[in-house]
C-alpha cells in the first residue's frame, strides 16, 4: 500500500505545481504522502530568500494548529510533517484543503497559502456488517425488490463506490439506483419464484466496487432466509392404504396408522387427521381416527356379513387450511360368528293323524350369514320320529312325515331340529317344530272283554243296576265319546229291552224286572258301544246274565200222595223183617243246588224207635219186627228241609195202618230182586219209546219247516219286503232250547218216575230246556203263520 501511495504522490505532485497561477499560493498534494514528501518551495514561491526566512524567524501556522507540514530552513521547501488522511480531515466534503500562514518578523508579514489535499483511493468500500440477513417470504412474487444496505467508501469522486454486484444465482438479481446525492444504492430483485421447500435459504456475496484505479471493493454476505408460507398440504405416505381385519376384532383395536407429512415448517407443518367428507356414516360409526397420531381404531362391532370392505377416506388438514387426502381400504375377514338362522316359512299346526306319508308339515329355510365353510349348514332332526327332512332348493327344507301318525300314541310332536355350520368351531341353532296331531275317528270303542258274565240273584229289585260295561275309545272328543245301547237280540225272541236297560252314558245295565231263577236262568244281551264320530264306529259285547238261585221255594212233597195234609200207608207187619222199607217220602224243591238238597227228618212218631227215615233218601224203614203190642195206627211226622240258607221246610204226616192179615204178594215182591230189574227194564223201554217218539216228532217239524222255507223262497219275489230266513245255529251254552214265550213260562219239571225199590236210577223226563246238556237246534219261524209255540221238543237225558 505504501508503494502504491508513493507512486501516486509523485503523479499528483506534478499536477499541483501548475496551480501557482493564482495570487494566493496554493499547493495540491495527495493525501497519505510520506513524511518529508515535498509539497513545494514555499520560499521561492513567496519570493523570500532562504536566508531571510531563517533571519526573519518565520513561523508556519495552521488553522487548527496541527503541524501537517514543515518548512525546511535550508532550502525553503515545504514538506509533509505528518501523515494526512483526507478522509479524516475533511469528512463528507468533496474538496479538502488546509489553510496555512507563513509569518515572518522584521517586518512582520503574513503570507497565507493553501494546501489542497487530493483524494487518493485508499479506502475500500465497506458494508456496515459483513453479514446481511434478509428474510423473504416464499410467497413473494418475482419483481419484488429488497433494498440492501449500502456499502460505504470514504473516498470521494471516482474513488467512491461505483457499482455493486452479487454472485450469480437463479432467483436474485441486483438493481442499482443512484440516489439524489449521487450515491449508488443496491436493491435485491427477485427474479424467480421462491419455494422454501426447495431452497429455504440463499447465501449471496454482495460486492461493492469503487471507481478508483485500481479499484477497491468490499463484500458482504447476504443471507436470505426464505420464510415459510403455508403453501403445502400435508401429504400421506400412501395414497391408498390396505389392511385386513378379522370381523370379531374387539373395539379399540388398532387397525393401522396413517402417516402424513407437511413440507411446510413450524406451525404451518402442523395438521390434524380426520375422516374426509367422503367418509360414510357407517365408516365413522365403526372406526375412529386419532387426529394427532393418525391411529385408526375399531370402535364398532364389525360384521363381515354387513360389509366386506370398508373404505375410509381420510384427510390431513393444516391451518391454512391445506388438505391432503388418502384412502384406507379395510378388508374384513370372515369369522364364524354367525350361527345358522332358521326361518320358518310355514308350519301345519294341526296334522291329521291319517295324513299320508310324505305330507309336508313345515317349510323353512336355513341360512348362515357367514361365508365359505362358516356358512355351510347341515340340519338334523332326531331319528326316532316318523319325520324326515328334505331339501328342496338350496337352503330350503321341508319337514315331511315318513309314516302314518297316531294321535292316540303321540298327540303332540315337538321336534327339535338343530342346524350347524362347518366353521371351526361350528355354531349351531336349535329350533322346535311343534304341532298337534288332530284326531280322526280311527279307533273303535273297545270293551274290556268281548263277553261278560253277570251273576244276578233272583228276586232282584227291579230298576237296580246290575252291571256296568265300559268301552274305551282313545279318540278325542266326539270321536271318543262313547254311548251304549242294547241291541235287539236276534237269538231270543224275548223283548230283552223290556227286561234290561242301559244308561247310554255310563254303561250301567239295569234290570227292569225281578227275575225268577226257576223261570229263567240266563239272558244274553248284546251291548253296543258307539262313538259320536262321523262316521261312527261301533263294537259290541255279549253280556250273559246268569240268574243265581235263591232259596225261595219250599220242598214240595210229591210222594206219597197226600190227602188232607196226611198220607196213609198200609203195612203188613208180620211178614216184614227188620229194615223193611215201608215207604219212601219224595219231595221236590224248585230251587237248585243246596237250595234243592233235601233232608228228611222224623220229628214226631207215635211209637218212637219203630221207624227210621233216611236222611237223604226219605226212605222209611222199620227198625224191628212189629209186634202185636204195636199200635195199629202209627203216625209219623216227617219234615222235609232243603239246605238253603235259611232253609225252607215242609212237613208230612204219615199214617201207617197195620192190618191184621198179611198178603203173600208183598213178601214175594220184596224177596224177588228180579222185580227191580224188571222195573228198570220197563222203565228203559218206556224211555226209549218216549225218546223215539220225540225224535220222530222233531224230524217231522224240521221237515215241515224246510218245506215251508222252500215255499217262501219261491214266493220271495212276491214278498220282497218280507225278510224270511231259516237257519240253524249251535248255541254257545249247549242248551237245546226251544224258545217261545209260552214255553218259557211253563217251566214244567216232569214228575220223576220213581220206583220204590230202586236206589240208583231215577229217570226223569223233562221239558225244561235250560238244564239239558246237548247240542240244540235253534229254529226261528220261517213264516209268521207257523207258531213255534205250538212245537214241543222233548229232550231226553239221563241223569244220575
Ligand atoms: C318344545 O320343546 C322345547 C324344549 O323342551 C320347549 O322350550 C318348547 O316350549 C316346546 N314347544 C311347545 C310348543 O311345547
Ligand atoms: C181231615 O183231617 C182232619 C184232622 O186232621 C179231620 O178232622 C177231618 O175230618 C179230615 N177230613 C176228611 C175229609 O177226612
Amino acid at each position: 500500500m505504501a508503494t502504491v501511495l508513493g507512486d501516486a504522490a509523485y503523479f499528483i505532485f506534478l499536477l499541483c505545481v501548475s496551480d501557482l497561477v493564482f495570487g494566493q499560493i496554493r499547493y495540491s498534494v495527495p493525501e497519505e504522502l510520506e513524511i518529508g514528501a515535498i509539497v513545494g518551495n514555499i520560499a521561492e514561491d513567496l519570493r523570500i530568500s532562504v536566508r531571510e526566512l531563517s533571519a526573519r524567524k518565520f513561523q508556519l501556522r495552521a488553522d487548527d494548529g496541527k503541524q501537517y507540514f514543515e518548512v525546511n530552513v535550508q532550502d525553503g521547501i515545504l514538506y509533509i510533517n505528518e501523515r494526512i488522511d483526507r478522509e479524516k480531515l475533511c469528512i463528507e466534503t468533496f474538496t479538502c484543503s488546509i489553510s496555512l500562514e507563513l509569518a515572518v518578523e522584521n517586518p512582520f508579514e503574513v503570507f497565507p497559502f493553501e494546501v489542497e489535499i487530493l483524494d487518493v483511493n485508499d479506502n475500500s468500500p465497506s458494508f456496515p456488517t459483513n453479514r446481511l440477513k434478509l428474510q423473504v417470504a416464499e410467497s413473494v412474487v418475482p419483481g419484488t425488490r429488497f433494498p440492501l444496505e449500502s456499502a460505504h467508501d470514504p473516498d470521494v469522486g471516482t474513488n467512491t463506490i461505483s457499482f455493486y454486484q452479487i454472485n450469480s444465482n437463479e432467483h436474485f438479481g441486483l438493481k442499482i439506483k443512484t440516489s439524489n446525492d449521487g450515491r449508488k444504492i443496491a436493491e435485491l430483485l427477485l427474479m424467480k419464484p421462491l419455494d422454501r421447500e426447495q431452497e429455504s435459504s440463499f447465501e449471496l456475496l454482495l460486492t461493492a466496487v469503487d471507481g478508483g484505479i485500481p479499484y477497491r471493493s468490499g463484500t458482504a454476505q447476504i443471507i436470505i432466509i426464505i420464510t415459510d408460507i403455508n403453501d403445502n398440504a400435508p401429504v400421506f405416505d400412501h395414497e391408498i392404504y390396505r389392511t385386513s381385519l378379522l370381523e370379531n376384532t374387539p373395539k379399540g383395536s388398532l387397525v393401522m396408522k396413517v402417516y402424513a407429512a407437511d413440507l411446510d415448517e413450524g406451525s404451518n407443518a402442523e395438521f390434524k387427521y380426520s375422516f374426509s367428507n367422503y367418509a360414510t356414516k357407517r365408516v365413522r360409526d365403526f372406526f375412529n381416527l386419532d387426529a394427532e397420531s393418525g391411529d385408526i381404531r375399531v370402535q364398532g362391532l364389525l360384521d363381515f356379513e354387513k360389509s366386506e370392505v370398508y373404505e375410509l377416506d381420510v384427510q390431513a388438514v393444516d391451518s391454512a387450511p391445506n388438505v391432503g387426502h388418502a384412502k384406507v381400504l379395510v378388508t374384513i375377514i370372515d369369522v364364524n360368528d354367525n350361527a345358522p338362522e332358521i326361518k320358518l316359512t310355514s308350519i301345519t299346526e294341526m296334522v291329521p293323524e291319517d295324513a299320508a306319508p310324505g305330507s309336508v308339515i313345515a317349510v323353512f329355510s336355513v341360512t348362515d350369514r357367514d361365508s365359505g365353510e362358516n356358512g355351510q349348514v347341515q340340519c338334523q332332526i332326531p331319528i326316532n320320529v316318523p319325520f324326515k327332512l328334505q331339501t328342496t332348493l338350496t337352503n330350503n327344507y321341508q319337514l315331511l312325515t315318513t309314516d302314518i301318525l297316531d294321535r292316540e300314541t303321540t298327540a303332540l310332536y315337538n321336534i327339535s331340529m338343530s342346524a350347524w355350520d362347518a366353521g371351526l368351531p361350528a355354531l349351531s341353532t336349535n329350533t322346535y317344530f311343534a304341532f298337534i296331531v288332530s284326531d280322526i275317528n280311527d279307533n273303535f270303542p273297545r270293551f274290556a272283554q268281548s263277553s261278560y258274565n253277570v251273576y244276578l240273584m233272583e228276586n232282584n229289585t227291579p230298576g237296580s243296576s246290575i252291571f256296568s260295561v265300559t268301552a274305551q275309545d282313545p279318540d278325542l272328543e266326539q270321536n271318543g265319546d262313547v254311548s251304549y245301547s242294547i241291541l235287539e237280540n236276534q237269538i231270543q225272541e224275548d223283548p230283552v229291552p223290556s227286561y234290561f236297560t242301559i244308561n247310554s252314558k255310563s254303561g250301567s245295565i239295569y234290570a227292569l224286572r225281578s227275575f225268577d231263577y226257576e223261570q229263567r236262568k240266563n239272558f244274553q244281551i248284546k251291548v253296543q258301544a258307539q262313538d259320536a264320530g262321523s262316521p261312527a264306529l261301533t263294537s259290541t259285547a255279549m253280556v250273559s246274565i246268569i240268574i243265581l238261585d235263591q232259596n225261595d221255594n219250599a220242598p214240595v212233597i210229591i210222594s206219597p200222595l197226600i190227602w188232607n195234609s196226611s198220607a196213609r200207608v198200609e203195612i203188613v207187619p208180620h211178614l216184614i223183617n227188620t229194615g223193611y222199607l215201608v215207604t219212601k217220602v219224595m219231595a221236590n224243591d224248585a230251587d237248585s243246588g243246596q237250595n234243592a238238597r233235601l233232608t228228611y227228618e222224623l220229628i214226631e212218631a207215635t211209637n218212637p224207635g219203630l221207624f227210621t227215615v233216611g236222611l237223604y233218601s226219605g226212605e222209611i224203614r222199620i227198625t224191628r219186627s212189629i209186634t202185636e203190642q204195636d199200635i195199629t195206627l202209627q203216625r209219623l211226622v216227617i219234615m222235609v228241609k232243603d239246605s238253603g240258607q235259611p232253609s225252607l221246610s215242609n212237613t208230612l204226616t204219615l199214617l201207617f195202618s197195620i192190618p191184621v192179615n198179611l198178603t203173600e204178594n208183598l213178601s214175594e215182591r220184596i224177596d224177588n230182586p228180579s222185580h227191580t230189574e224188571y222195573f228198570s227194564e220197563l222203565n228203559k223201554y218206556f224211555i226209549i219209546i218216549f225218546g223215539s217218539t220225540s225224535v220222530i216228532f222233531l224230524l217231522i217239524i224240521i221237515l215241515l219247516v224246510v218245506l215251508k222255507c222252500k215255499q217262501d223262497r219261491n214266493n220271495m219275489h212276491y214278498h220282497s219286503n218280507k225278510i224270511c230266513c231259516c237257519y240253524m245255529r249251535r248255541n254257545s251254552n249247549d242248551v237245546f232250547t226251544q224258545r217261545s214265550a209260552a214255553n218259557e213260562s211253563s217251566n214244567y219239571h216232569g214228575p220223576a218216575q220213581t220206583l220204590p225199590f230202586s236206589e240208583s236210577h231215577h229217570y226223569r223226563v223233562r221239558l225244561s230246556p235250560e238244564t239239558s246238556k246237548s247240542d240244540f237246534l235253534f229254529l226261528k219261524p220261517c213264516h209268521p203263520t207257523l207258531p213255534l209255540s205250538d212245537i214241543t221238543v222233548v229232550d231226553t237225558s239221563v241223569m244220575k
